[in-house]
């Protein structure tokens, strides 16, 4: 029988409860995270540890079946990926914002401006849909410190606490998205790893019925 392989975060936000929602239903790793892949005790599955933004395109080209990921990621770079489970953790939005002084308040006032962000495809689809011309600066981290060094007018990117944005000095002016982690789903999964993941599936909506 083949085994299920599923993608998790590396490291970063998502993985620790990632690693706790899969010992939950009861699939546990003998390795640590040293390893890039681990074999589970006891189910046909496989985890792969991998970067955030490269699960997105090991889902499409179906190296990985399956995979526990930040809605927002899909979002940005997968989305014609299905997910079939929210997964309750990791909630967070993403967010435009802009210095605190700024006169600014909403996406709109951003016409004609620099935006910095890790996120240009999802900026790209909602300036679109605004019908609203910017330009648009990538950064692949510590995104909020852009206005301050003159690099943009505003950011988008990932508000949690919103601790970074009040350190920044900047103030969140719109909300383009809510995410939280997901299980998400290759097109290309077997009928037969796809019943393992129903398995999996199942044993999540337990746990998460028993978290609520
Ligand atoms: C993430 C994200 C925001 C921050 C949001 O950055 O890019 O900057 O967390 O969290 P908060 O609202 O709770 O402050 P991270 O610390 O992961 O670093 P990076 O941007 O350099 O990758
Ligand atoms: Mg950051």
């Amino acid at each position: 029988m083949s085994n299920l392989r599923i993608a998790v975060q590396k490291s970063g936000r998502l993985n620790e409860d990632s690693m706790r929602i899969l010992k939950d239903i009861g699939i546990s790793i003998d390795n640590g995270k040293d390893q890039l892949k681990a074999a589970a005790r006891d189910f046909p599955v496989e985890v792969f540890y991998l970067r955030n933004g490269d699960i997105p395109q090991y889902l499409k080209d179906g190296v990985v079946d399956a995979a526990i990921i930040g809605e927002n990621v899909l979002i940005e770079k997968g989305s014609d990926i299905e997910f079939v489970e929210r997964l309750g953790f990791s909630k967070c939005k993403v967010s435009i914002a802009v210095p605190k002084d700024s006169n600014a308040n909403s996406l709109k006032d951003l016409a004609g401006k620099r935006i910095a962000t890790s996120y240009p495809e999802t900026v790209k689809k909602f300036l679109k849909e605004q019908n609203i011309d910017a330009q648009l600066h990538q950064i692949n981290g510590s995104v909020e410190i852009a206005p301050n060094i003159g690099l943009a007018d505003g950011i988008c990117d990932i508000v949690s606490s919103g601790s970074t944005l009040f350190k920044n000095g900047l103030k969140e002016i719109e909300v383009l998205l809510k995410s939280e982690a997901v299980l998400a789903v290759s097109p290309k999964i077997s009928e037969e790893r796809k019943a393992i993941l129903n398995k999996i599936q199942f044993r999540i909506q337990s746990v998460l019925k028993g978290r609520n």
